[in-house]
């Protein structure tokens, strides 16, 4: 069975992209793979910490995604779910891909250059380093399967390009070491799936939905209640038109676009259905029942996450549980790395 990795920054405020953009996906990844997810905690603290918030705030956040999984359905018991800072390998091997990568590379991620904005003198070597960070932490389960929001796309293809490097560089050494196909680390794939892999602020459509966003009503976060939902899409940005009848008719119109996609996507229907019902109508009807929908699919989740992160040391066994099952896998990648790239190790 192929094996499926991915994270989720514990940065607070999670929200409906989170959610449509990776989420759903991973929870039905788990029917057809072996799945790993992990709360980056250590992607976490790239930026400075009036972003991250603090030590409290970083475990508080860690405990508030790992009860978002759960909740929203996956199964810590059948799959893996732990926080990446309790497993040394994703350090150890980010520092043999720190030696692989290359800075022309970094240099070119769009993420880098949005978060670190205009003063790059000043942003921190992790913030560049971010990348190679993800690269080792699908490699170090050699995940061939990576579902994520669109926006990730350009780190995926870094990753790619950081498992090819490795396995031709190392190639000589990779096949004295038995991988007889010189193929070390598997070229991972992203699943970039539904029709809501980029969900935008619900103030501005051509802005993506964001944990940082400074306004709290340009997203719906997990843990709004029904009447801030309520509130929220009854506010979010239209234009004048009434709905298209069809997706064509969504070109051009990115906040028609956006709504109408989370409906498709929460819904479990394209968008062209959902067009098929409310196009023609006003916005202000289709806003009433995208209300309700929202309602209706994210208030059991908001209530599980409530009861869950109630107990925090249920969450922490969690976590630990987790933890050490990707231990297991993660140490038998370092062994064959470290011999691979010739370091001594205990034996
Ligand atoms: P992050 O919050 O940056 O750790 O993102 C966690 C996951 O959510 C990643 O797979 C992202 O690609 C996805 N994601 C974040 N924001 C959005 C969005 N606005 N629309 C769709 N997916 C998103
Ligand atoms: N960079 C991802 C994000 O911000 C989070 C992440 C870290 C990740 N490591 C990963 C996603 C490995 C997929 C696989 O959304």
């Amino acid at each position: 069975v192929e094996r499926v990795f991915s994270g989720v920054q514990p940065t607070g405020n999670l929200h409906l992209g989170n959610y449509l953009g990776a989420i759903v996906n991973f929870v039905k990844m788990q029917e057809t793979h072996n799945c790993i997810y992990c709360v980056v905690d250590m992607h976490a603290i790239t930026q400075g910490v009036d972003v991250w918030g603090g030590p409290a705030e970083l475990a508080r956040n860690t405990r508030e995604v790992t009860a978002a999984f759960i909740a929203s359905g996956i199964d810590p018991k059948k799959h893996i779910v732990f926080n990446q800072s309790q497993v040394s390998g994703h350090a150890e091997l980010a520092w043999i891909f720190n030696c692989v990568a290359r800075m022309g590379w970094l240099g070119r991620m769009t993420q880098f250059k949005e978060k670190a904005g205009k003063d790059r003198e000043n942003a921190s070597v992790g913030l560049f380093d971010y990348p190679v960070l993800m690269a080792a932490d699908i490699l170090l389960y050699r995940a061939t399967h990576v579902p994520v929001g669109e926006d990730q796309k350009q780190h995926l293809e870094l990753s790619r390009d950081i498992a090819q490097k490795f396995n031709n560089d190392f190639g000589d050494s990779i096949r004295s070491h038995g991988a007889n196909d010189g193929l070390f680390f598997p070229l991972p794939e992203p699943l970039i799936q539904g029709p809501a892999t980029r969900v935008m602020s619900l103030r501005d459509g051509t802005k993506k939905m964001s944990k940082s966003d400074a306004s709290d009503n340009s997203r719906i976060n997990l843990t709004d209640d029904a009447d801030t939902i309520a509130q929220k899409v009854r506010k979010a940005k239209t234009d004048p038109e009434p709905l298209p009848t069809d997706e064509k008719g969504l070109e051009a119109r990115p906040e028609a676009d956006n709504l109408v996609g989370i409906f498709a996507a929460l819904s479990g229907r394209s968008k062209a259905e959902v067009l098929r019902d409310y196009g023609g109508g006003q916005f202000s009807s289709f806003k009433n029942a995208l209300v309700e929908l929202c309602v209706t699919k994210l208030s059991p989740i908001a209530g599980e996450m409530k009861r869950l992160v109630a107990d925090p040391g249920h969450i922490d066994t969690i976590l630990n549980d987790g933890a050490d099952r990707a231990r297991a896998i993660a140490d038998e990648t370092m062994k064959q790395s470290k011999d691979i790239v010739g370091f001594i190790r205990r034996r």
